[in-house]
This record gives structure tokens, sequence and C-alpha cells, in this order.
């Protein structure tokens, strides 16, 4: 009886793994993104590659157990829907109203804590923020955000 539970219990984890997760493919060709077309300050694009890109671009990294479900399709649903919302690859095709909006958002995330997604740096420690890495950012976006209008 017991070995009949962990079969289908197996069988059924071995079957899920069939299911396929929309997961968006990664590529290191990006004409548009917003660090090659912008001089940026390297602590903004260290913290920028480090805590953000793997759900706001076209460079996701995924880890061994991104490629495992139920796991994967979590990942990939962040991974859609972050990309959806801001894609820094794809940032020069944005015209300047749409950067602007990003921009705000982009402080507002980041001064209130709701980015990086909290679920994310428990498998990546290295993509926690401190205050001062948030600040970074701020003063970045902030006069970025400026120069938009110049
Ligand atoms: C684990 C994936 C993940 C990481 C890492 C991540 N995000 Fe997000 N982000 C999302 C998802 C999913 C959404 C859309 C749904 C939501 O708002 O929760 C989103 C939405 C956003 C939005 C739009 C919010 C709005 O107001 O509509 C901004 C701006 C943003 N993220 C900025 C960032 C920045 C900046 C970082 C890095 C400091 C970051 N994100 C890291 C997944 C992620």
């Amino acid at each position: 009886m017991k070995k009949t539970i962990w079969l289908l219990l197996i069988g059924i984890v071995v079957l899920i793994q069939l299911i396929p997760t929309g997961r968006p493919e990664s590529t290191d060709n990006n004409p548009n993104d917003l660090i090659v077309n912008n001089n940026l300050p390297d602590s903004v694009v260290s913290i920028l590659q480090t805590s953000c890109y793997d759900c706001h671009s076209n460079q996701s990294v995924y880890p061994w157990y991104s490629y495992v479900a139920p796991v994967s399709w979590l990942v990939a649903r962040d991974v859609r829907n972050g990309k959806e919302e801001l894609n820094f690859s794809e940032w020069e095709s944005l015209d300047k109203m749409k950067k602007a909006k990003l921009i705000d958002d982009i402080i507002e995330e980041v001064s209130d804590g709701g980015m990086p997604l909290q679920i994310y740096p428990l498998m990546h420690p290295e993509a926690k923020l401190t205050k001062s890495d948030r600040q970074m950012i701020v003063d970045w976006a902030e006069s970025y955000g400026e120069s938009l209008f110049e």
C-alpha cells in the first residue's frame, strides 16, 4: 500500500515535467539594452544585473531548479510577468514618456522595497539590496529621469 502511494507520487512528479512552462528564451544579443546604450555608474550596472536582470531582461540566467516542475512554473511566470512590465533589454525601443513612467515605477519599487520580488533573494542572497544599494538606484534613476527631458 505504502509502496503504491510512493510510486503514484513519483509518477506524478515525472509526468508534470512534461507540461510546457512557457519559460522565455534568453539571448545576449540586445542592441536596445539600457546598460549597453547608456553610461551608467558601475555600481548601478552591477546592482541591476545582480538583482533585476533575471526577471527584467532577455538575459535571464536559469538555475537547474528552474527546470524542475513545479518550481519551473513559478520562475517562468515571474520572468514572463516581470518582462511584460519592464524589459531592460528593450529599453531604447521605448518612447520618452514610457521611459519616464518606468523610471518613476523603479524609484517607487526600489525605495519601498517592493523589488526585487521577495522570493528572489531566498535563492539569490547576493541580490538582496542594502539601504545604500537602494539609494544608489534611486539617485541614478532620478538623474536619468531628469536627463530625459533636457
Ligand atoms: C524574481 C523576479 C523579479 C526580480 C528579481 C525583480 N522583479 Fe520587478 N517585477 C517582477 C514581476 C513578476 C513584476 C510584475 C508583477 C508585480 O508587480 O509584482 C515586476 C514588476 C516590476 C515593476 C513594475 C511595477 C509597477 O508599478 O507596475 C518595476 C518598476 C520593477 N519590477 C522593477 C524591478 C527592479 C528595479 C528590480 C531590481 C532591483 C526588480 N524589479 C527585480 C519580477 C521581478
